[in-house]
Protein backbone atom coordinates (compact mmCIF):
# COMPACT_ATOMS: atom_id res chain seq x y z
CA UNK A 1 0.00 0.00 0.00
CA UNK A 2 1.39 3.40 -1.12
CA UNK A 3 1.17 6.45 1.37
CA UNK A 4 0.50 10.17 -0.07
CA UNK A 5 1.60 12.89 2.12
CA UNK A 6 0.03 16.21 0.74
CA UNK A 7 1.40 19.34 2.58
CA UNK A 8 -0.75 22.52 1.78
CA UNK A 9 0.34 25.98 3.28
CA UNK A 10 -1.71 28.11 1.55
CA UNK A 11 -3.37 30.42 4.44
CA UNK A 12 -6.59 29.72 2.43
CA UNK A 13 -6.13 26.19 3.20
CA UNK A 14 -8.63 24.22 0.61
CA UNK A 15 -9.58 27.49 -1.23
CA UNK A 16 -5.98 28.43 -2.27
CA UNK A 17 -5.35 28.11 -5.99
CA UNK A 18 -1.64 25.85 -5.32
CA UNK A 19 -4.18 23.46 -2.73
CA UNK A 20 -6.47 23.08 -5.56
CA UNK A 21 -4.11 22.23 -8.13
CA UNK A 22 -2.69 19.76 -5.41
CA UNK A 23 -6.45 18.14 -4.49
CA UNK A 24 -6.86 17.84 -8.38
CA UNK A 25 -3.63 15.57 -8.50
CA UNK A 26 -3.73 13.88 -4.71
CA UNK A 27 -7.62 12.80 -6.59
CA UNK A 28 -6.59 11.24 -9.93
CA UNK A 29 -3.87 9.45 -7.85
CA UNK A 30 -6.33 8.30 -5.23
CA UNK A 31 -8.74 6.70 -8.36
CA UNK A 32 -4.88 5.24 -9.53
CA UNK A 33 -4.19 3.96 -6.24
CA UNK A 34 -7.39 2.72 -4.30
CA UNK A 35 -5.47 0.87 -1.30
CA UNK A 36 -3.54 3.70 -1.25
CA UNK A 37 -3.56 5.66 1.95
CA UNK A 38 -3.86 9.85 1.87
CA UNK A 39 -2.19 11.89 4.74
CA UNK A 40 -3.02 15.52 4.64
CA UNK A 41 -1.03 18.25 6.44
CA UNK A 42 -2.63 21.86 6.90
CA UNK A 43 0.38 24.48 7.65
CA UNK A 44 -2.80 27.19 7.61
CA UNK A 45 -4.85 25.15 10.25
CA UNK A 46 -2.36 23.46 12.41
CA UNK A 47 0.77 25.71 12.24
CA UNK A 48 4.34 24.41 13.25
CA UNK A 49 6.22 26.93 15.60
CA UNK A 50 8.50 29.47 14.45
CA UNK A 51 12.21 27.63 15.59
CA UNK A 52 13.63 29.56 18.29
CA UNK A 53 16.76 28.94 20.41
CA UNK A 54 14.79 26.42 23.10
CA UNK A 55 13.56 24.57 20.20
CA UNK A 56 16.75 24.69 18.56
CA UNK A 57 18.29 23.22 21.81
CA UNK A 58 15.86 20.30 22.27
CA UNK A 59 16.72 19.15 19.05
CA UNK A 60 20.22 18.93 19.69
CA UNK A 61 20.50 17.78 23.30
CA UNK A 62 21.09 14.26 24.22
CA UNK A 63 17.51 12.15 24.15
CA UNK A 64 18.26 11.27 28.20
CA UNK A 65 19.37 15.06 29.00
CA UNK A 66 15.85 16.88 27.45
CA UNK A 67 13.60 18.30 29.99
CA UNK A 68 9.75 17.06 29.92
CA UNK A 69 9.13 20.41 28.14
CA UNK A 70 12.32 19.58 25.68
CA UNK A 71 10.97 16.43 24.92
CA UNK A 72 7.65 17.65 24.04
CA UNK A 73 9.31 19.96 21.19
CA UNK A 74 11.07 16.99 19.95
CA UNK A 75 8.04 14.81 19.57
CA UNK A 76 6.70 17.35 17.66
CA UNK A 77 9.22 17.06 15.51
CA UNK A 78 9.89 13.24 15.25
CA UNK A 79 5.98 13.29 14.57
CA UNK A 80 6.27 15.28 11.22
CA UNK A 81 9.24 13.25 10.38
CA UNK A 82 7.65 10.30 10.73
CA UNK A 83 5.04 10.95 8.39
CA UNK A 84 7.38 12.54 6.05
CA UNK A 85 9.69 9.09 6.30
CA UNK A 86 5.92 7.02 5.77
CA UNK A 87 4.99 8.83 2.23
CA UNK A 88 6.58 7.48 -0.99
CA UNK A 89 4.94 10.19 -2.64
CA UNK A 90 5.14 14.09 -1.65
CA UNK A 91 2.69 16.30 -2.97
CA UNK A 92 3.12 20.29 -1.76
CA UNK A 93 1.12 23.34 -2.51
CA UNK A 94 3.11 26.45 -2.77
CA UNK A 95 1.83 29.67 -2.91
CA UNK A 96 4.23 32.82 -3.53
CA UNK A 97 3.54 35.37 -0.61
CA UNK A 98 5.77 38.37 -0.93
CA UNK A 99 8.44 37.09 -2.91
CA UNK A 100 9.19 33.79 -0.64
CA UNK A 101 7.54 31.10 0.29
CA UNK A 102 4.36 30.95 3.20
CA UNK A 103 6.38 31.23 6.71
CA UNK A 104 4.49 28.32 7.85
CA UNK A 105 6.50 26.19 5.48
CA UNK A 106 9.49 27.89 6.40
CA UNK A 107 8.59 26.54 10.23
CA UNK A 108 7.82 23.08 8.97
CA UNK A 109 10.79 22.65 6.93
CA UNK A 110 12.90 23.93 10.27
CA UNK A 111 11.05 21.39 12.06
CA UNK A 112 11.52 18.62 9.81
CA UNK A 113 15.77 19.22 8.77
CA UNK A 114 17.56 17.50 11.66
CA UNK A 115 21.18 16.79 11.55
CA UNK A 116 21.14 13.04 12.19
CA UNK A 117 18.02 12.19 11.43
CA UNK A 118 16.81 13.66 8.06
CA UNK A 119 20.09 14.17 7.01
CA UNK A 120 24.34 13.79 8.40
CA UNK A 121 27.21 15.32 7.96
CA UNK A 122 29.78 12.46 6.40
CA UNK A 123 33.78 12.84 5.41
CA UNK A 124 32.19 13.53 1.80
CA UNK A 125 29.46 16.01 2.47
CA UNK A 126 26.32 16.16 3.63
CA UNK A 127 23.92 13.09 3.05
CA UNK A 128 20.40 12.84 2.89
CA UNK A 129 18.39 10.53 4.83
CA UNK A 130 14.98 10.80 3.52
CA UNK A 131 15.17 8.73 -0.14
CA UNK A 132 13.24 6.88 -2.15
CA UNK A 133 10.62 9.81 -2.50
CA UNK A 134 8.48 11.46 -5.62
CA UNK A 135 7.58 14.72 -4.87
CA UNK A 136 5.03 17.19 -6.60
CA UNK A 137 5.41 20.85 -6.14
CA UNK A 138 2.26 22.57 -7.08
CA UNK A 139 3.00 26.42 -6.87
CA UNK A 140 0.50 29.04 -7.67
CA UNK A 141 1.92 33.10 -8.53
CA UNK A 142 0.09 36.47 -8.58
CA UNK A 143 2.71 37.49 -11.38
CA UNK A 144 5.41 35.47 -13.53
CA UNK A 145 8.49 34.33 -12.06
CA UNK A 146 9.04 30.62 -13.38
CA UNK A 147 12.93 30.62 -15.24
CA UNK A 148 13.96 33.95 -14.04
CA UNK A 149 16.19 35.36 -11.05
CA UNK A 150 12.84 36.45 -9.22
CA UNK A 151 11.96 32.70 -8.58
CA UNK A 152 13.38 32.77 -5.16
CA UNK A 153 10.75 29.20 -4.23
CA UNK A 154 12.24 26.85 -7.12
CA UNK A 155 15.92 26.71 -6.23
CA UNK A 156 15.23 26.95 -2.53
CA UNK A 157 12.39 23.87 -2.18
CA UNK A 158 14.94 21.93 -4.84
CA UNK A 159 17.92 22.59 -2.48
CA UNK A 160 16.48 21.74 0.72
CA UNK A 161 14.49 19.12 -0.39
CA UNK A 162 17.41 17.19 -1.99
CA UNK A 163 19.32 17.92 1.36
CA UNK A 164 17.27 15.47 3.07
CA UNK A 165 17.44 13.33 0.45
CA UNK A 166 14.14 13.88 -1.89
CA UNK A 167 15.83 15.26 -4.95
CA UNK A 168 13.19 13.78 -7.55
CA UNK A 169 11.12 16.66 -7.73
CA UNK A 170 8.54 17.94 -10.27
CA UNK A 171 7.23 21.59 -10.10
CA UNK A 172 4.16 22.68 -11.99
CA UNK A 173 3.23 26.68 -12.13
CA UNK A 174 -0.02 28.50 -12.36
CA UNK A 175 1.14 31.94 -12.89
CA UNK A 176 -0.27 35.40 -13.47
CA UNK A 177 -3.27 34.80 -11.07
CA UNK A 178 -3.55 38.63 -10.07
CA UNK A 179 -3.04 40.06 -13.37
CA UNK A 180 -6.71 40.12 -14.32
CA UNK A 181 -9.58 37.64 -13.54
CA UNK A 182 -8.82 36.68 -17.47
CA UNK A 183 -5.76 35.81 -16.76
CA UNK A 184 -6.59 34.08 -14.13
CA UNK A 185 -8.74 31.64 -15.65
CA UNK A 186 -7.00 31.48 -18.36
CA UNK A 187 -3.85 30.25 -15.85
CA UNK A 188 -5.58 28.10 -13.79
CA UNK A 189 -7.50 26.45 -16.71
CA UNK A 190 -3.94 25.50 -18.44
CA UNK A 191 -2.43 24.59 -15.12
CA UNK A 192 -5.20 22.06 -14.56
CA UNK A 193 -4.74 20.24 -17.93
CA UNK A 194 -1.41 20.15 -17.30
CA UNK A 195 -1.66 18.22 -13.41
CA UNK A 196 -4.08 16.09 -15.60
CA UNK A 197 -1.40 15.08 -18.03
CA UNK A 198 1.61 15.28 -15.30
CA UNK A 199 -1.34 12.82 -13.71
CA UNK A 200 -1.88 10.20 -16.63
CA UNK A 201 1.88 10.05 -17.31
CA UNK A 202 2.59 8.91 -13.88
CA UNK A 203 -0.06 6.41 -13.88
CA UNK A 204 1.59 5.04 -16.99
CA UNK A 205 4.91 5.02 -15.71
CA UNK A 206 3.50 3.40 -12.48
CA UNK A 207 1.82 0.37 -14.68
CA UNK A 208 5.15 0.14 -16.98
CA UNK A 209 7.69 -0.67 -14.14
CA UNK A 210 4.83 -2.66 -11.77
C1 LIG B 1 -0.09 38.03 1.41
C2 LIG B 1 0.10 37.79 -0.05
C3 LIG B 1 1.30 38.11 -0.64
C4 LIG B 1 1.49 37.90 -2.01
N1 LIG B 1 2.69 38.21 -2.56
C5 LIG B 1 2.89 37.96 -3.88
C6 LIG B 1 4.16 38.23 -4.50
O1 LIG B 1 5.12 38.65 -3.87
N2 LIG B 1 4.28 37.99 -5.82
C7 LIG B 1 3.25 37.50 -6.58
O2 LIG B 1 3.42 37.29 -7.77
N3 LIG B 1 2.05 37.22 -6.01
C8 LIG B 1 1.85 37.44 -4.70
N4 LIG B 1 0.64 37.14 -4.14
C9 LIG B 1 -0.40 36.49 -4.96
C10 LIG B 1 -0.37 34.97 -4.72
O3 LIG B 1 0.85 34.41 -5.15
C11 LIG B 1 -1.53 34.29 -5.42
O4 LIG B 1 -2.73 34.82 -4.88
C12 LIG B 1 -1.53 32.77 -5.26
O5 LIG B 1 -2.76 32.28 -5.75
C13 LIG B 1 -1.33 32.36 -3.82
O6 LIG B 1 -1.50 30.97 -3.66
P1 LIG B 1 -2.78 30.37 -2.90
O7 LIG B 1 -3.99 30.81 -3.69
O8 LIG B 1 -2.56 28.90 -2.96
O9 LIG B 1 -2.77 30.92 -1.50
C14 LIG B 1 0.43 37.36 -2.78
C15 LIG B 1 -0.78 37.04 -2.16
C16 LIG B 1 -0.95 37.25 -0.82
C17 LIG B 1 -2.26 36.86 -0.18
Amino acid sequence: MKTLLKIQSSIFSGGGQSTQLADRFVAAWREANPDGRVIVRDLAKEPVPHLDAARFAAFIAKAEDRTPAQRDAVAHSDALIAELKAADVVVLGLPLYNFGLPSTLKAYFDHVGRAGVTFRYTENGPVGLLTGKKVYVFAARGGFYAGTPNDTQTPYIRAFLSFIGMSDIEFLYAEGLAVSEASKQQSMERARAAVDRLAEAEREAELVAA
